[in-house]
Formats: structure tokens, C-alpha cells, sequence
């Protein structure tokens, strides 16, 4: 773990042991260090080892009179010096020429110098402590000292106690000390939290190697749904040691590891969710131990009632994490299906910004963990809606009722009834939690090579375990991964002695969990067949006109269609499509595989094949010769009951 004020008090306590920040004058160690603020975007490492040669050059340090007038500082910060309040001075010069100093602020750091990945969002890592020394560390946008009025800069200050001069001038001037005040140290500011570079950002500290060279602290929304109450044997002894022998539990907690594996892992977004009846222990007996992983259930745990910018937020906050929602029934039918689409794919809304230049939309990668009392297909269909395929995939449903009688749990562990376990272990949740998650992190980022390299490998096995029939249609194999990779991450924890549990307990309970999803779910999974159809049927209708001339067409008028797909014939009287390879495969079967979706056109009449292949040769006396086609029957634009 870095400790912000450690390289604080390297940087700027002299000899005499004052905190003295100097004129520009510390010795350079280190060339990069990382702040979280604003959109960072995806680059790669090279691409940032190239910013930071560059960074040389954009330093805004390099102007020598910035924060001093000739060698003399503007600003000092005092302590424990007789005769002076502790805190942020200006040392100015009356007009007899004798010094003065006005007290600007209690004691306040400027560390480094922020921006973001893209040389964006510049400002300027600040920290202090409160009167309960408590320390802050804030990355304070330099556009906010540009504000007319600096309210806002000046009231997230005192909002972490720092104690501010009410004079006028010194109020201005502490806006001064912040953005003028030299410093060499530059800090690499990112807007969310999780991975970067091997080490996790929480909210409120980094975990990782101590790389004095590349420091990171999160800047971003203030949040507390990250906590630690009680040690991780307290959290052991009471909740993780009931999820032994309880296959749901074990499942619930193992996701909350899983979160922060799936970027790693290469997961494609999506998630689980709990399906069962009313007062039956979904939220106290699984959501509520899979949050206290990370931090009070209250808080960490969030209701699927939301707005879709909330829940972008809600993405961006749990990013490389996971993101518990209970309650599926609390968001409109009409809306669930787009809601879980947005959270698994990863990615906001593009929008304008003020000034009506687009904004890169916001991306995140998190794993959900949903509960309900109807899945996600149920609930979509509830609004007359057709439920899609892709979205059953990306949240398939476990039945959160495991038959044993006493509904998500198989063990009471000493109980005598479900409904005392549920109080039990809800009670234990809120009284110790998010020890688990850190100690996860702090393990996981040691081995981070590792466990990066061999992390496909090892689901893939996993999956080998689950043996799955050659039957199952492609998306049964997506979907096998990603409980793969929760009993991996259950299994990680449990090696590194986080869970207490026995070894496998994890990779069987996500086991039998994908043995009910696939039990229960018959045949729906077949649903991205729709999908298929749906896409298919869709784009010929929108396209059908303008992108398919007629094979007889005269080639003037042929060169006139614009993005052509393929052409149309009549043969036996009825209308054929085409279609030209790289359409069918770009658009028309556009995110399947081809083969898969080649085969599903074949035997649902829709694709008539050649002879030999999928592909037919027909002549096109448009273009004077003969081509390789799909041919695609005129059922397809009807839709034909799919
Ligand atoms: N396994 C169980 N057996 C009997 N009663 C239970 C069980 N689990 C929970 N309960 C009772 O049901 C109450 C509600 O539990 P919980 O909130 O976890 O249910 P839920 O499944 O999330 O319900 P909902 O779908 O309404 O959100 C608990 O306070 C407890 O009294
Ligand atoms: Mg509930």
C-alpha cells in the first residue's frame, strides 16, 4: 500500500524536522505517479511510458517564476514554530518594505501535479488533516480554481476540515498557494476505481507493489460503500464459515472475489442472478454476506431501482468489482432488458457535452449479482416484451431455492430454522465486513503476473470439470465460464486463506449452481437463435429496398447503390436475397459465429445452401458474371415466427 503522506513528508520536512514545502527544489525520484480524476480511457502501457517522456516537456513546473518571486517564496506552511498558528502562510512584503505574513489556511500539502492518461483534467493533489488527524488526500481539478466565486474548491476543503480564513484576500490567496505552488512530482489522476496497472484503486487507497516511480490514488466521486469494520477472522468465524456446506452462500460470496477477476479473466460482461420466491433469504442469506466482502451491506449492496444514469454511475463505482442489485422487480419490465444490456456491456451512453462536442462514453467492467423474484426473461416478457437471448445469457438464472426445505440454505449450521440462520448471518454482515475484499486485493496484486497469465487456463479446466455435452448450443459455453471463473476467484481466496473454507467447496458449489441454471433454464438458452433471426429479419426489412438491386439491373444504375449487401431474384416466383459474403458475415450474422449461425439459418429454412456448401454460385447479370452468395429466402423479411 502507498502511503500519500509518507511521500509527502519526503518531499517537503526539512532537516529540522518543519513541514517546509520548498521552492521548487526537491530532488526528482519520481517521474510518474497516478491520481484518479477524470476520463482516463484504455491505454495501453506503452502508450503511457510515451506520456511520460512527453510529460517532461508539458510540465507547467518548468515556468521558474511560477509560486515565487525571484528565489522567495510566496507561500510557506508552519508548524509548531512559536509565535505562529499552525497552517498555510503568505509571506509578503508591506509597503515599508518590512515582511508579513497572512494566515491563509491550517496546514496543506500541494503534492504533486494531476492529470489524467490523456494529458487532460489537470490539477493538483492536495492533502491535510482534520482536527481529528485524520488525513484527506483530494485531486482538486485546477478547473475548479477558475470557478468566479472558487465556492465549490473551497467548501470540499472545509468539508474535510480543513479551516479556511475568512478574510477576503487570504481566501483568495489560498487559491493562489494551490495552483501556483512549485512542485516537481507529477500524479497520474483516474476517474474510477479498480485495476491500473497491476495495482487496485479503491476509494479511499491503493493496493499494490510500492513503485515509488508510479503512485495512484482514486479521485472521483466521495463514497463509503467501501468499508472495513472488524478483523478478516472476525468476518471468517461469522459469515464466511456459514456459507460451508450452503452452495448458494458460497456461490454469493465467491462472485464478490470474482468481480475483481473478470477484466483479468477476459469476461464478456454479465452476471447472476437468484430467482426465488418472497421472504425466502435472497437479500439477508446471499446478497447481503456477498457484499459484506467488500463493505457494509447497506451500502454496498444497491436496489435495481434506478435511473439509467444511475446506473452508469452505479457501473462506473463497481468497475472491475462487482455490482450487487437486489430486487430485479424494482425496475419497470419494460426497462430491465436495456438496464442489463448497459451494465454488461460496459459502456454509457455517448453524450454532448455543453459545448455539443461528443464525450467519449464512460466504460466499465463489473460483475452483477442480481436477486428477484422472477429472472430477467420473466420479467422483460411481463411488459408484452420478447426477452432476448443475449440478455438470459448475460443474467442466467439460479434458483435461489435449493430443495433442502429451508429455501438458499443446506446447512443451518446449529440453527433451528431458516429464519434464524437468515438473522444470523445478516447480523454478522453488517458487524464485520470488507476485511475479505482487501485481503484478496492485497494477495492478488502480489501475484498479478501470475495469475494474469495463467487465469484463461485455469477456467478453461474448470469448464473441462463442468463437462459439458457437445449439444449445447455456443452461448451454454459463455456462460460456463463465467461460473468457472467465480469458483476460480472462491478457490484464489480461499488458497490465500481468506474463506477458511475447504478447498474445492467453491468450484462445487458453482458447479451445482450451473447445474441448476442449465437444468431449469430447458431450451431458453436457445434463444440467441432469435436474436440471430431477429437481426436477420430486421436488416432486411430496413435494407431490403435500397441495399439488394435486382441481379438484372442495369450496371448505370447499379453503380448508383450505395453500401450494397447483395441482390434480389425471383426464383419459382418467390423473392430471394443474395447476399454477398462480407455482408452476411459483417452484418447479417453480425456477433455470431459464423458457422454456428450458417447452420442455424440451414435448418430453420431460411438459408437455402448449395450443393457442396453453405453458399450458392448463381449468375448476376448486373455484374456480367457468376458469385458466391447467401441465399436467403423471403421467410427471413417476413420474420416468419421466430
Ligand atoms: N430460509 C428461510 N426460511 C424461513 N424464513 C426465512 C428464510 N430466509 C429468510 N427468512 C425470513 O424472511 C425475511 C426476509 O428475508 P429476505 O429479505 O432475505 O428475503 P428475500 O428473499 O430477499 O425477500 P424479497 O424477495 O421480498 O426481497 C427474513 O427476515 C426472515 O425472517
Ligand atoms: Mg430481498
Amino acid at each position: 500500500m502507498i502511503s500519500l503522506q509518507e511521500q509527502a513528508e519526503a518531499a517537503y520536512y526539512d532537516n529540522n524536522g518543519e513541514l517546509h514545502i520548498p521552492a521548487g527544489g526537491v530532488e526528482k525520484k519520481n517521474t510518474d505517479n497516478i491520481v484518479f480524476k477524470g476520463d482516463s480511457g484504455d491505454k495501453t502501457e506503452e502508450s503511457i511510458n510515451d506520456e511520460v517522456s512527453r510529460d517532461q516537456n508539458l510540465s507547467p513546473n518548468d515556468e521558474k517564476d511560477v509560486g515565487i518571486t525571484g528565489d522567495k517564496q510566496l507561500f510557506e506552511v508552519i508548524k509548531s514554530r512559536k509565535g505562529y498558528r499552525d497552517g498555510v502562510y503568505y509571506c509578503g512584503e508591506k509597503n515599508d518594505g518590512n515582511s508579513s505574513k497572512i494566515w491563509v489556511c491550517s496546514s496543506l500539502n500541494v503534492l504533486a501535479d494531476t492529470r489524467d492518461h490523456a494529458q487532460n483534467n489537470w490539477g493538483r493533489l492536495l492533502s491535510w488533516q482534520d482536527n481529528d488527524n485524520h488525513e484527506h488526500v483530494w485531486a482538486c481539478p485546477a478547473e475548479l480554481l477558475q470557478a468566479s466565486d472558487q465556492i465549490e474548491f473551497r467548501k470540499a476543503l472545509a468539508n474535510g476540515g480543513l479551516i479556511i480564513s475568512t478574510n477576503p484576500r487570504a481566501r483568495k490567496l489560498l487559491c493562489d498557494y494551490v495552483l501556483t505552488y512549485r512542485t516537481d512530482k507529477k500524479a497520474r489522476c483516474v476517474d474510477r476505481i479498480g485495476w491500473s496497472n497491476g495495482r487496485y484503486v479503491l476509494n479511499s487507497q491503493v493496493i499494490g507493489r510500492e513503485d515509488h516511480k508510479d503512485f495512484i490514488v482514486y479521485q472521483g466521486p466521495v463514497s463509503a460503500d467501501f468499508a472495513t469494520n472488524g478483523t478478516l477472522e472476525d468476518w471468517k468465524k461469522t459469515v464466511a464459515a456459514l456459507a460451508v456446506e450452503n452452495s448458494r452462500i458460497t456461490f454469493a460470496i465467491s462472485c464478490s472475489f470474482a468481480g475483481v477477476l473478470a477484466e483479468i479473466a477476459g469476461e464478456t460482461g454479465g452476471g447472476f442472478q437468484f430467482t426465488g420466491e418472497t421472504s425466502k433469504g435472497k437479500t439477508s442469506t446471499l446478497m447481503d454476506p456477498a457484499a459484506s466482502v467488500w463493505g457494509h451491506p447497506d451500502s454496498f449492496a444497491k436496489k435495481w431501482r434506478t435511473t439509467t444514469n444511475g446506473l452508469e454511475a452505479l457501473c462506473l463505482a463497481r468497475n472491475h468489482n462487482i455490482l450487487i442489485l437486489d430486487d430485479l422487480g424494482q425496475i419497470e419490465p419494460s426497462e430491465a432488458g436495456q438496464a442489463a444490456y448497459l451494465i454488461a456491456n460496459g459502456q454509457g451512453k455517448a453524450r454532448m457535452t455543453k459545448d455539443v462536442s461528443a464525450r467519449p462514453p464512460i466504460i466499465w467492467k463489473t460483475l452483477l449479482l442480481s436477486s428477484g423474484e422472477v429472472d430477467l426473461s420473466q420479467h422483460v416478457e411481463s411488459a408484452g416484451k420478447k426477452a432476448r437471448g443475449g440478455q438470459v445469457v448475460r443474467l442466467p438464472s439460479i434458483p435461489a431455492d435449493t430443495g433442502s426445505g429451508w429455501y438458499t440454505i443446506e446447512n443451518l449450521h446449529g440453527c433451528t430454522d431458516g429464519k434464524e440462520f437468515s438473522g444470523k448471518i445478516k447480523g454478522s454482515a453488517r458487524l464485520y465486513y470488507g476485511s475479505a475484499g482487501v485481503a484478496f486485493l492485497e494477495k492478488l496484486a502480489g501475484d498479478y503476473l501470475t495469475i494474469e497469465a495463467g487465469i484463461k487456463t485455469s477456467i478453461s479446466d474448470i469448464v473441462k470439470i463442468f463437462n459439458l455435452s457437445s449439444d449445447h448450443p455456443p452461448e451454454v459455453g459463455r456462460v460456463a465460464e463465467r461460473f468457472a471463473l467465480v469458483a476460480y476467484a472462491g478457490e484464489l481466496a480461499t488458497e490465500y486463506g481468506i474463506t477458511g473454507w475447504e478447498s474445492v467447496a467453491s468450484l462445487s458449489s458453482a458447479q451445482q449452481c450451473f447445474r441448476e441454471w442449465l437444468a431449469q433454464s430447458d431450451g431458453s438458452v436457445g434463444y440467441d437463435e432469435q436474436n440471430l433471426l431477429y437481426q436477420i429479419s430486421t436488416y432486411l426489412q430496413t435494407y431490403g429496398g435500397s441495399r439488394f438491386p435486382n441481379c438484372d439491373i442495369h450496371p448505370d444504375d447499379l453503380a448508383k447503390v450505395q453500401c450494397r449487401s447483395g441482390f434480389t431474384r425471383i426464383e419459382a416466383g418467390e423473392l430471394q436475397y443474395l447476399v454477398e459474403s462480407g455482408a452476411f458475415r459483417n452484418e447479417l450474422c453480425k456477433g455470431f459465429n459464423l458457422k454456428w449461425a450458417t447452420e442455424a439459418l440451414i435448418k430453420k429454412g431460411w438459408l437455402i445452401p448449395g450443393s457442396d456448401r453453405p453458399q450458392q454460385k448463381p449468375r448476376v447479370k448486373a455484374l456480367g458474371k457468376t458469385v458466391r452468395v447467401y441465399v436467403i429466402d423471403s421467410k427471413a423479411i417476413e420474420g416468419d415466427e421466430f
